[in-house]
């Protein structure tokens, strides 16, 4: 198996790199700077690029059965960049014939299976307040992932802590608190998971402790 990987300089991506590689799984990895990849290995490929460019989406994506895109908003990201990438990936993977999407986004995308919860309730108000369009960009990924036929993941994850792996966490459509939180080793491990079960098809999973 081989997997196109956006975002795999950030926390949770070295995390992915590391899991993915672990298990003998191929990559071909979009980065912006290839100095920030700590990590070289015979099944890694870097390729450079942005993941607002589609020339650079679309020549990472060729050539590999699955997609993983753990990219965030860093310093100078432009509002809505996530869904400019995630409009670059669908058009690519459409274009390719591949089907298998993975994608990290925060607990405040709702589902409809959601157990109400004030206290999450409560954090998607204070992010909506602080950073509208970051909300929206976020929101719009579903939205762009909904009417396609691509075999979609989207990982909903509360705050993301830089603890240690465990493999132990709530997996599904439980109640966050105001306190729920999750360690990326752990949601690098859930994504490697996913991908080789090809499970949580066209389903946005929550992931806490
Ligand atoms: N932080 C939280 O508590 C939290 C909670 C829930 C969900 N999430 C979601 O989890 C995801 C990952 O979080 P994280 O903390 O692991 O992220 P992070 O460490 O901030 O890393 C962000 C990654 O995105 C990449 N990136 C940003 N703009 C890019 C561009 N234009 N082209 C290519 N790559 C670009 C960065 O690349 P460079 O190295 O080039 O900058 C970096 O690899 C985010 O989607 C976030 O929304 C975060």
């Amino acid at each position: 198996m081989k997997v196109a990987l956006f975002g795999g300089t950030g926390r949770t991506g070295q995390e992915l790199l590391k899991q993915l590689l672990q298990k003998n799984i191929a990559i071909q990895a979009l980065v912006r700077n290839p100095a920030h990849v700590k990590i070289t290995h015979p099944l890694l490929t870097i390729i450079q690029g942005d993941v607002k460019n589609f020339e650079s989406v679309f020549n990472t994506i060729r050539g590999t059965n699955a997609v993983i895109s753990v990219i965030g908003y860093v310093r100078g990201s432009e509002a809505g960049f996530q869904s400019t990438a995630l409009q670059n990936m669908i058009r690519s993977m459409e274009h390719l014939a591949i089907r298998r999407i993975i994608v990290l986004t925060g607990a405040g995308v709702p589902s409809p299976l959601d157990v109400p919860s004030w206290e999450n309730d409560l954090l998607t108000w204070i992010i909506k307040t602080l950073a509208p369009a970051r909300y929206s960009d976020g929101v719009n990924q579903l939205k762009l992932l909904e009417p396609t036929d691509l075999d979609w993941t989207l990982v909903r994850a509360p705050l993301l802590t830089n603890g240690p792996i465990t493999t132990q966490y709530r997996v599904g459509y439980h109640r966050i608190g105001l306190f729920s939180r999750i360690a990326r080793a752990d949601v690098a491990h859930f994504i490697t998971k996913i991908l080789l079960e090809n499970s949580y098809l066209r389903q946005l999973p929550l992931i806490s402790y």
